[in-house]
């Protein structure tokens, strides 16, 4: 295989070139409308919102109209949104606040796909070091997980399932509302990770039938460092963190009031423009896809063609090294990703692919292009123009080498 990455990370070069951001999944840059709110807040309205002078209410509206944009993105109630430091603390809250909750009552099952996040896959892991059983479910080929399989794993003792909405490597949506449907008539609450569809697809999470969600703000043109967890009314959780009263005792500590204010931007913005944007950007993510299979042979695309959000592709290159090609396209000015994580100095499979069924090989040599706001034509018709190029270098490379 084709290996430019020597240790997995080489020097880059500094040469002036055009930079395309094609990894919206990763993070997003901050819109102007979050920046400029975020600023006005955290130079004006200092105040803590515990506080019940002048300057603790101009910062509590501030998050009271934060929670509200919030809560009308995942048609819900405000009261129901707590805002967290994240996706990472909206998972590890949902899970283990339910499975904690429900230890007493004997239900020590955790149910997740195969294809979670690590905020997931390793709260999962955690939990079953400390006694709980864990099931991982499996997919299909197109990265779907079946609900027949939920259906065999679920068991009298299930406290929680927790299936992600869309996939960050693949796009992939999965069925939610059929999977809460199934858990919830065996009596485990569900638990699913919008962090990829929140802002990108319509998100209810009522229609969803799901119990608990969580989102985060960087995901969405918002800052890092905030998220929130819906958790549906009524639901008992106990709160990972013990101090003040925050968020109607569900999360304390002061508050991240301009994060909140962003995250609230953010999500306002993300509902307004979400119709004319998933039109723009599954047409510019198709002419990528294209571009790039009819360019470049030896291609093909991971995950499901319909069901996926519409910012996403993850592409399979024949003997390249994903890491490999990320590295050339990085130093051509063009910024992806690949699922495939470098670990001490080797390259560790996607497990996201692997759980697919993919080949090895196939688990290693792929590429997710995730597209956002300012992307235009232009810049996918560079990319595209650049790519058979740079495959065949490293492809070259490996007949040599
Ligand atoms: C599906 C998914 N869940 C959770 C997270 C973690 O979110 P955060 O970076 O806000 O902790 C991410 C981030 O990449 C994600 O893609």
């Amino acid at each position: 295989m084709a290996s430019i990455a020597g240790n997995c990370r080489v020097l880059r070069s500094n040469r002036a070139v055009q930079r395309i951001y094609l990894d919206h999944n990763a993070t997003t840059p901050l819109s102007r409308a979050v920046l400029e709110r975020m600023t006005a807040v955290l130079s004006e309205e200092f105040g803590n919102p515990s506080s019940v002078h002048h300057f603790g209410q101009r910062a509590k509206a501030a998050m009271d109209e934060s929670r509200s944009a919030v809560a009308t993105l995942l048609g819900v109630d405000p009261s129901e949104v707590v805002f967290t430091s994240g996706g990472t603390e909206s998972d590890n809250a949902a899970i283990r606040g339910v499975a904690e909750a429900l230890e007493p009552t004997g239900r020590r099952h955790l149910v997740a796909s195969s294809i979670e996040h690590e905020a997931v896959l390793n709260t999962l892991k955690g939990l079953a070091r400390r006694g709980w059983r864990t099931t991982l479910l499996p997919l299909d080929a197109s990265g779907i997980v079946a609900p027949d399989a939920l259906k065999a794993a679920l068991a009298d003792d299930t406290a929680l399932v927790s299936i992600m909405h869309a996939n960050n490597e693949i796009g992939t949506i999965q069925p939610i509302a059929e999977l809460a449907r199934l858990a919830r008539e065996r009596g485990a609450v569900f638990h699913t990770d919008a962090v990829q569809s929140a802002g990108k697809i319509p998100v209810n999470a009522r229609a969803l039938g799901v119990d608990l969600l969580s989102m985060s703000a960087h995901k969405l043109y918002g800052p890092k460092g905030v998220g929130a967890l819906w958790i549906r009314r009524g639901l008992r959780l106990l709160p990972l963190m013990s101090g003040g009263k925050q968020e109607r005792n569900r999360r304390a500590g002061t508050e991240n009031v301009a994060g909140v204010v962003g995250l609230g931007v953010a999500a306002h913005v993300a509902r307004e423009k979400m119709a004319d944007e998933s039109v723009r950007l599954s047409a510019l993510r198709d002419r990528l896809e294209a571009g790039i299979l009819g360019h470049v042979p030896g291609t093909a695309v991971n995950g499901d063609p319909t069901q996926r959000v519409p910012n996403t592709t993850n592409i399979s290159f024949d003997r390249i090294e994903a890491e490999s090609l990320l590295i050339a396209l990085d130093l051509e000015g063009v910024a992806v990703s690949t699922g495939s994580a470098c670990s001490s100095g080797t390259l560790e499979p996607s497990h996201v692919l692997k759980a697919m069924g993919l080949s090895a090989h196939r688990t290693q040599n792929s590429i997710r292009f995730s597209l956002g706001a300012a992307n235009t034509e232009a810049e996918i018709d560079h990319v595209v123009s650049v790519m058979p190029r740079i495959v065949d270098k490293l492809r070259s490379l490996t007949r040599v080498g």
